[in-house]
């Protein structure tokens, strides 16, 4: 079983839309269940079982309260993604990376300096967890460069980083309402577009676990 958590100091960078829509490219690849560890706002619970009689999602959803008490949690499973709350600090997130075997950090660049990623980040480098990845979520198309000076500038920070970014796309937000994944959001190309950005992360995701 290998574990994907989902987790970012910041609140509202991607954390719920990355973890859903990583399921279910993951789900094409080995049985898979999603977990909101989110109590409050529970959005990946809220957005994957909205609409009634909906196929498209291919994997299994709990909230975190019913996941651990399983005697045996996520068993049978070959991927469990977790989606957090946020706000965790450098402690928190070193301890969501040694229970993970992946630890994925999504980031909005804002065109704001990356000093408080990099402040919250490089302990864990230096504290020896290496098992996590920042991705750029929400990534402005060109001629904006703030995609690029973030990644210039975590890179520069020996911050490890996915090689693909996710773009910005409406499409994310209106499949949210839905209920469904981007996947199946219609008359929008760039639903497809964001739909294989995470295709792309998937693969790194799997490069990285397997
Ligand atoms: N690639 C994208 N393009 C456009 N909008 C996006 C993209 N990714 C996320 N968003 C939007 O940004 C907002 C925050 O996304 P999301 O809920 O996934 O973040 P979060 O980190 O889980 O937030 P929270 O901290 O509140 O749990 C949502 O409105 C979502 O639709
Ligand atoms: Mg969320």
């Amino acid at each position: 079983m290998k574990v994907l958590s989902v987790a970012s100091k910041k609140g509202g960078v991607g954390k719920s839309t990355t973890a859903v829509t990583l399921a279910a490219h993951l789900a094409g690849r080995g049985r898979t269940l999603l977990v909101d560890a989110d109590e409050q706002l529970r959005s990946a619970w809220y957005w994957v079982t909205k609409k009634e009689g909906y196929a498209g999602w291919g994997f299994d959803v709990q909230l975190y309260a019913d996941f651990i008490a399983r005697a045996d949690p996520g068993q049978g499973y070959e991927f469990v993604v977790m989606d957090t709350k946020g706000g965790e600090d450098r402690d928190e997130l070193a301890a969501l990376a040694r229970n993970s075997s992946l630890l994925i950090v999504p980031t909005k660049p804002d065109g704001v300096s990356a000093d408080g990623l990099v402040a919250t980040l490089q302990p864990l480098l230096e504290g020896g967890t290496t098992n996590y990845r920042v991705l750029l979520t929400d990534v402005p198309p060109a001629p904006n460069s703030d995609g690029m000076d973030m990644r210039l500038e975590l890179d520069n920070a020996d911050i490890p980083l996915f090689h693909h970014s996710v773009r910005h796309a409406v499409a994310v937000s209106k499949a949210a309402r839905e209920g469904i994944c981007v996947r199946d959001v219609k008359g929008d190309r760039y639903a497809k577009l964001v739909w294989m950005d995470y295709e792309l992360i998937s693969r790194e995701v799997l490069n990285h676990v397997r």
